[in-house]
């Protein structure tokens, strides 16, 4: 053996394998200081980046088409109007807790409802799956690149020094998201009581109550399909039927039930957006047909 693969005299540490230098030596053989294996990045200007791809398409369409349907359906909230039409309730009024309408639970609008606010059925309910579309955690990675800005793309400057992070106020008021899921879940159950509704019409010539489906009973039933698919593709969902659990083999119900999530969330973002348009087309079918600007064509 050589004298090199021997340990050395008065070494006080062995050599990692036997014929292996010493720890002492393989330290001497070291470099005093290693050279960092990362830099901080130079601080950029808001915007700024030598990115010459179209990174700024996708925000810009979530920023369009996020803005015009929280237009559109605070509009639609606000008229307290046209929002029945025969069978029909738009998804935005319903349930409609008080109200004018047929469909209402408890009555007309309630005596303690301060005067001095402007009074829709809209006003009581939506704000559950507002809160729940808001806290997703699809549309917090796709509003914090085209609303917030921050991040905004990667290599690309951002508008803000620090980043807080969902560990701090504000944004530590996201977790409320498993929360908004239970309401959810509920609003499925209402508004696919709707779709049933919306299967008997009455006739205006005798009274009588009779079964039919009309385009707008279509439109309302299309609505609870991708709702659903939306709701059932939830992280939080996801994570409450089997994700929570160390060995989910051991429990073979929750990991069929996991695994059925996992198929919906897999897609969560196509049908987050058609899930988004087509509620806020439903609010329109039964307004303009409402308005008598369309005319429900009846199927049966
Ligand atoms: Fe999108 Fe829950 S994560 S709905």
């Amino acid at each position: 053996m050589s004298a090199a693969s021997s340990p050395p005299a008065g070494s006080a540490t062995p050599p990692a394998h036997p014929g292996g230098p010493s720890a002492a030596a393989r330290a001497r053989s070291l470099p005093a200081s290693p050279p960092p294996l990362s830099r901080p990045l130079p601080a950029r200007g808001f915007l700024a980046t030598s990115r010459t791809d179209a990174w700024w398409g996708r925000p810009v369409l979530v920023f369009l088409g996020f803005t015009g349907f929280i237009v559109y359906s605070t509009w639609a909230a606000f008229q307290g109007a046209h929002y029945t039409f025969g069978p029909y309730l738009s998804p935005f009024y319903s349930p409609e807790l008080f109200g004018a309408s047929e469909h209402a639970w408890f009555g007309p609008k309630p005596g303690w409802y301060p005067g001095w606010l402007p009074w829709s059925p809209a006003f009581l309910i939506l704000w559950a799956p507002a809160g729940f579309r808001l806290t997703c955690y699809y549309y917090r990675g796709a509003y914090y690149k085209s609303h917030w800005a921050d991040p905004l793309a990667c290599s690309v400057g951002e508008p803000r020094a620090g980043y807080l992070g969902e560990r701090h106020f504000p944004l530590l008021l996201q977790n409320v998201h498993r929360y908004f899921l239970y309401l959810a879940l509920v609003f499925l159950v209402i508004l696919s009581y709707d779709v049933w509704r919306a299967l008997w019409f009455t006739d205006p010539a005798t009274g009588a109550t009779e079964f039919g489906v009309g385009a707008g009973t279509l439109v309302l039933a299309l609505n609870v399909v991708l709702l659903a698919g939306y709701t059932f593709g939830c992280h939080s969902l996801r994570h409450l039927v089997g994700g929570r659990l160390t060995r989910l083999s051991s429990r073979p119900v929750r990991q069929k039930a996991y695994f059925c999530v996992g198929r919906f969330t897999r897609r969560h973002m196509t049908w987050a957006w058609f899930s988004l348009v087509w509620v806020a087309f439903s609010d329109l079918y039964v307004r303009l047909c409402s308005m008598g600007i369309w005319t429900d064509w009846r199927i049966i």
